[in-house]
């Protein structure tokens, strides 16, 4: 990965103005698709991982990438189940290292399938991280933002508290409003990495971009609306 990255270019500057209407539609339509064999093969993985851990807080780090965070957050938590998943093998296999600890499954799988058998199965999550998800930065890809996209329901229901980090503060501000539509309050601030919790941050703090952070607890959401 190149060590200097340019900042978003949009051709908003502000939170999309279809974001609330699209944010209730998802609310209360749901969604369906049909889930694709290797996903649900990664979810029936998950399951069995999590089964041997009963009772165990789970952290979720979605979009993991190479895994480093989810490395990381296992290692911090080590009375945790945390789990990383993205779609690119070639990623995850990136970050492969023999020294996983015990409490750490790294897995390949669309969370456009993920969430939604996390949420039908109960799952609730003690925390959940998405760091530096991919922006999607035109106003037509709205749908493609996780707050933006038919499975946001499905991520508020999984519960715990959330985690964003972005270097595009529109895409914090606009998670922010979809959260208030679930009554849920999350503080946004600007923040500088002591230490990159992933590859992206690393990039993004070396380049001298802003960098953004979201927290909410999505536990009251999650018992109302899941
Ligand atoms: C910009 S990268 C950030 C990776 C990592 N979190 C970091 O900060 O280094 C976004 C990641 O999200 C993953 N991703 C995007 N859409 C996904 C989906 N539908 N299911 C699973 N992973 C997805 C991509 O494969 C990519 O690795």
């Amino acid at each position: 990965m190149s060590s200097v990255s340019r900042p978003v270019n949009s051709d908003q500057s502000g939170p999309h103005p279809d974001l609330a209407v699209r944010v209730e539609r998802h609310r209360r339509s749901g969604f369906l698709r049909p889930t694709h064999g290797a996903s649900a093969a990664a979810f029936a993985q998950a399951r069995t991982w999590l089964a041997a851990r009963s009772g165990v807080p789970v952290v979720l780090d979605t979009g993991c990438g190479t895994g480093t965070s989810s490395h990381t957050l296992a290692h911090q938590h080590p009375e945790t189940a945390v789990i990383g998943i993205d779609k690119s093998a070639v990623r995850l296999a990136r970050g492969a290292t023999d020294d996983a600890p015990d409490n750490l499954l790294l897995l390949q799988a669309n969370l456009l399938d993920f969430y939604p058998l996390a949420r039908a199965a109960g799952w609730q999550a003690s925390a959940q991280y998405l760091l530096y998800p991919n922006p999607w930065p035109k106003a037509a890809q709205l749908n493609k933002r996780w707050h933006g996209s038919p499975i946001f329901p499905d991520l508020i229901a999984l519960g715990g508290t959330l985690e964003l980090r972005s270097n595009w503060r529109v895409y914090v501000d606009e998670m922010r409003l979809a959260l208030s539509s679930f009554d849920v309050v999350a503080t946004v601030e600007r923040f500088e990495p002591v230490t990159p919790l992933t590859r992206f941050e690393a990039k993004y703090a070396a380049s001298g971009h802003a960098l953004w952070r979201l927290q909410a607890d999505l536990c009251h959401a999650a018992a109302t609306f899941g």
